[in-house]
């Protein structure tokens, strides 16, 4: 049974990439409050996701508690929902998680049942424990299916996040479990080339994506400090290309002022969140220089250009691959110039990224 929570790919923070297992309640109460303070959340990020760190151990009647670092999940998520955002928390099929915390094995209904109670909007499962049990697609499929269903019975609009580094080409049974978003790889670094590699040739099959079930390259290293400007341009653009959860990953206090600007960009943000959900993909590649389209609601194209390499390269612009025959206006996403028609060729710094909105 298909979800429905996310007919545009879902836009957030998570404290995975930044604070790895040392989330507090304090930290996603101060993520909460950045969220509105730097304009993130009117930009468009909802969600403010715990990953792994938050377990404590079972009560008597085995009901999951939090570890002493966060004293009242109701209370948090009461905070959170008052600020205009959602919630989301972490947990997984195996009886660890990869971090070593209590999983849900054997309490996948009970668990579902106290992430409602709490208030959660968003669950993360993430397949790492158990391995050794959970070695075949048939096992695996059915584990997700047990949460998804778990998640809808509770009555509660819980979006579900599907995490096994894609294997078993959960592309193809991913929305069946009632994902939403399912992650293709392992894990992002902060690092142009493990950046560049998950999201030019790994970022799942464009035909898998679409609305309520995303392809999901993991989550956003911008304002984490590993790559330049330049580098983070490419990193947005290509996860907007791609129609990917826009997951933020850094410290949202110390967001700066450019990287600001590059997580609210509204040209590119409307190209990731646009309605007819198509997954973008490489029309044209040329050595390290790849062209790509991504089909829009009203009938025009976003069509970026990237240079992988390590030096500026000029590149040839024209419709081909784009579907269109004419262009009406074009619109750089970067620096927002318009015009009625696109240049014959664009300078794309090394690493970066020339991208433009063309309209009919
Ligand atoms: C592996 C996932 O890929 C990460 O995003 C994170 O959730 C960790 N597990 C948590 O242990």
């Amino acid at each position: 049974i298909p979800g429905k929570l996310a007919p545009t790919p879902p836009m957030g923070w998570s404290s995975w990439n930044k604070f790895d297992e040392h989330i507090d309640d304090a930290t996603v109460r101060a993520m909460a409050d950045a969220m509105v303070a730097t304009g993130l959340r009117d930009a468009g990020y909802t969600y403010v996701n715990i990953d792994d760190g938050w377990q404590g151990k079972r009560d008597a009647n085995g009901v999951l508690q939090p570890n002493a670092k966060f004293p009242d999940m109701k209370a948090l998520t009461d905070y959170v929902h008052s600020k205009g955002l959602k919630i989301g928390i972490y947990s997984s099929q195996g009886p660890r998680t990869c971090a070593g915390y209590e999983g849900s094995y054997g309490h996948v209904q009970q668990d579902a049942q106290t992430f409602a109670d709490w208030g959660f909007d968003y669950l993360k499962y993430d397949l790492c424990s158990g391995e050794w049990f959970y070695n075949d697609r048939d096992t695996v499929v059915r584990s997700y299916y047990e949460m998804g269903k778990a998640l809808r019975d509770t009555g509660r609009d819980i979006l579900f996040s599907l995490c096994e580094y894609g294997r078993f080409d959960v592309g193809e049974w991913g929305r069946d479990v009632g994902g939403e978003l399912w992650r293709t790889t392992g894990d992002i670094t902060d690092d142009f080339e493990t950046m560049a590699k998950i999201g030019f040739d790994h970022n799942g099959k464009p035909s898998h994506a679409g609305p309520n079930g995303w392809n999901d390259p993991d989550m956003l290293e911008i304002g984490n400090g590993g790559m330049s400007a330049e580098e983070y341009r490419t990193h947005m653009t290509l996860w907007a290309m791609s129609a990917a959860p826009l997951m933020m990953g850094h410290d949202l206090r110390e967001t700066s002022p450019e990287m600001l600007a590059i997580l609210t960009n509204p040209r590119v943000i409307a190209i990731d969140q646009d309605a007819r959900g198509v997954q973008g993909k490489a029309v044209r590649k040329q050595g390290t220089s790849e062209v790509w389209t991504k089909p829009l609601a009203d009938g025009g194209v976003a069509l970026a250009l990237f240079n992988r390499s390590d030096a500026p390269v000029t590149m040839p612009v024209s419709l081909e691959g784009t579907g269109l025959a004419k262009v009406g206006k074009v619109e750089n996403l970067w620096s927002g110039e318009t015009s009625t028609s696109l240049p014959a060729s664009v300078e794309v710094p090394a690493h970066g990224t020339v991208a433009f909105r063309v309209s009919r």
